[in-house]
């Protein structure tokens, strides 16, 4: 990854601070105001692949339900990557890591993290439960239960977490197949976070917390 420094535009009515990757000309006009800038140069930290981080929870695998849009798919793999996730199921017409534009927002996760591809997710997740597998699904409803109230819960087995279509959510037979629906907190005026969010919480939750 290019290193970066902070550039400040030199126009009081402006000073917008950014940062350029470095040794790039880019920045040396301000973005906002077009005025002239200055160096800062004052390192950026950088993050290096550590994978030694303690995890403290089960091994986690995800199945998304039929998730539509590429961006999200690509940031449940990043994350998923980060997690050390150990396969990513792609049930229905959710987007596979074959697709070009993935990588944009999955920086080339993909590479790191198992997948497999179920257009009929229902079969799949009823294979999956028929080998003993222990399902959650990650979803909103009154026979919910809050995440935060799961964690002594989480034993040493392998879990699946389950997620659904950004505006639907989980189709109901396969909620029907999961032992637990678990929901994290909401306490503003929307019902749900955005999918991939809602993994990226849940996740380190379960492998972390
Ligand atoms: C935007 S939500 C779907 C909409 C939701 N079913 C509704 O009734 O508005 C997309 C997916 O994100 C997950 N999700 C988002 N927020 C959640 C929350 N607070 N608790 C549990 N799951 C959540 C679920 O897996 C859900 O299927």
């Amino acid at each position: 990854m290019a290193k970066h420094q902070t550039r400040v535009c030199q126009r009081d009515s402006c000073r917008l601070r950014f940062p350029v990757p470095e040794d790039s000309e880019l920045g040396e006009r301000c973005p906002h105001c077009e005025g002239p800038t200055t160096l800062d140069d004052a390192p950026y930290p950088t993050f290096e692949a550590r994978g030694d981080d303690e995890v403290t929870g089960p091994p986690l695998e995800v199945f998304l339900d039929n998730v539509r849009s590429l961006r999200n798919v690509g940031a449940v793999f990043r994350t998923a990557d980060g997690a050390g996730v150990r396969h990513v199921y792609l049930g229905g017409f959710t987007p596979t890591p074959d697709h070009p534009k993935m990588a944009k927002t999955s920086l080339g996760a993909e590479a790191s993290v198992n997948w497999s591809r179920h257009v009929n997710g229902l079969e799949e997740i009823e294979r999956l439960a028929d080998n003993g597998a222990r399902l959650w699904v990650l979803e909103g409803g009154p026979s919910a239960v809050p995440l935060t109230s799961c964690l002594r819960d989480r034993g040493s087995e392998p879990i699946i977490l389950v997620l659904g279509h950004e505006v639907s959510g989980v189709d109901p037979r396969i909620m029907g197949h999961c032992e637990r629906t678990v929901r994290l907190p909401m306490r503003g005026i929307k019902g749900s976070l955005n999918v991939s969010v809602a993994f990226g919480v849940a996740a380190y939750f379960l492998r972390f917390g």
